[in-house]
């Protein structure tokens, strides 16, 4: 299994989040990308648990629904981890090493810097050469332990597909956002433009300068605490509050009581996340654009209040939007749970 796979390939982008699976097929066309198909199925509460698969048969089952509803053709898969379960490390290659070198060096500096038993990892690697002329080439070496890797194959197998890439979800990200930035008139060369992703558990941002991720953070917060909020306050159980929050239909008071403060609390965690990146040493002291994504983002209202609280002009952060790319309207108009998706499915667009 490749962490970074090297051929050209067509393959179903699956990203398995704590609260649902989405799915997504993208087709390469001679402008960029046409989307087949995509679909969201929704998780048991404990299928997934803090970015780890805790019930295989759960998530593969989610995932063989998404992958019918949505009408699939394809059965090679490509399927994400959390970049929090991976250790991503540069270093330099020696001066005038053979390539059958290589895999020796990765495999003594694993064992240096690796906090586990290299048998516990798989690991992979990327040689990136050297622009300058005279410099020496780099190389980065991806890790994760087996375990969890291995949980993510088997769900993805029992949903009948074919996992035929592990990639990271930073990657994936980074991968996408080009189609985000693509609508933009204005030049962000040389500009901090930061990507916050809130979902059930996890609010994540990603900081980027020309493509590049230079920042990325996980904290821990997510919608899963509005939906205990009203589970609580209107004793019913973890499902039907769900349910209740999806479909918009609260009550005057709970709007009021519960709404308004969950949407307050993540414009001021937005805020926060920016701080942090303010005070990381990456030589900004805030970002110029904020893109927002994640479940928690389909809240009326919610751009202008992260805006407010963060002082930032912020926008939803829609790939579908850009002329590279060709989607129905419906996934033009709801695209805040698919970023993640959608830059796996461009691996595999063929
Ligand atoms: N229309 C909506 N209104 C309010 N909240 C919503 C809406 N749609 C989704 N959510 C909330 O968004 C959250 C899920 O977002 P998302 O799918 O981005 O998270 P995830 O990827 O499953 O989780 P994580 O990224 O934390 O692993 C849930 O808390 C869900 O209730
Ligand atoms: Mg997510």
């Amino acid at each position: 299994m490749a962490l970074f796979e090297r051929r050209t390939l067509e393959a179903v982008g699956v990203d398995i989040g704590t609260s649902s699976v989405k799915v997504m097929e993208l087709q390469r066309t001679r402008r960029g990308y046409r989307v087949n198909c995509a679909a969201v199925e929704s998780l048991p509460r404990s299928a997934v648990v803090e970015r780890g698969i805790s019930n295989v048969e759960q998530v593969g089952a989610a995932l063989r629904r998404a992958a019918k509803r949505a009408r699939c053709k394809r059965k090679n898969a490509i399927v994400a981890i959390a970049s929090s379960h991976v250790i991503t490390r540069t270093f330099q290659l020696p001066e005038g090493i053979k390539t059958f070198e290589i895999e020796e060096q990765v495999m003594i500096d694993a064992a240096q810097n690796v906090p586990y038993s290299v048998d516990e990892m798989y690991l992979d690697y990327q040689v990136l050469a050297s622009m300058k002329a005279g410099a020496e080439d780099s190389v980065t070496v991806t890790a994760c332990r087996r375990e969890v890797v291995d949980d993510y194959v088997s769900a993805v197998e029992s949903a009948g597909l074919r996992p035929v890439v592990v990639d990271v979800d930073t990657f994936a990200i980074a991968r996408a956002f080009p189609l985000v930035t693509a609508t933009m008139s204005e030049s962000l060369q040389g500009k901090a433009v930061a990507l916050l992703d809130v979902g059930e558990v996890t609010t994540h941002l990603d900081v980027f300068v020309d493509g590049t991720v230079i920042y990325d953070r996980d904290h821990s917060f997510g919608g899963r605490s509005l939906t205990e909020s009203i589970q609580s306050h209107c004793d019913i159980s973890f499902e039907e509050a769900e349910a209740v929050k999806l479909s918009g239909k609260l009550s005057e008071d709970d709007q009021e009581q519960l709404l308004e403060p969950f949407k307050r609390t993540i414009s001021q965690e937005a805020a926060r996340a920016l701080e942090y990146f303010a005070s990381a040493g990456r030589g900004y002291d805030t970002v110029d654009l904020l893109f927002v994504t994640g479940g928690c983002l389909r809240l009326d209202g919610i751009l202008e209040l992260i805006s407010n609280y963060t002082g930032v002009p912020t926008a939803t952060a829609n790939p579908f939007l850009g002329k590279n790319i060709k989607a129905r309207t419906k996934l033009k108009l709801q695209p805040t749970l698919l970023l993640k998706a959608c830059g796996l499915a461009m691996r595999g667009a063929g």
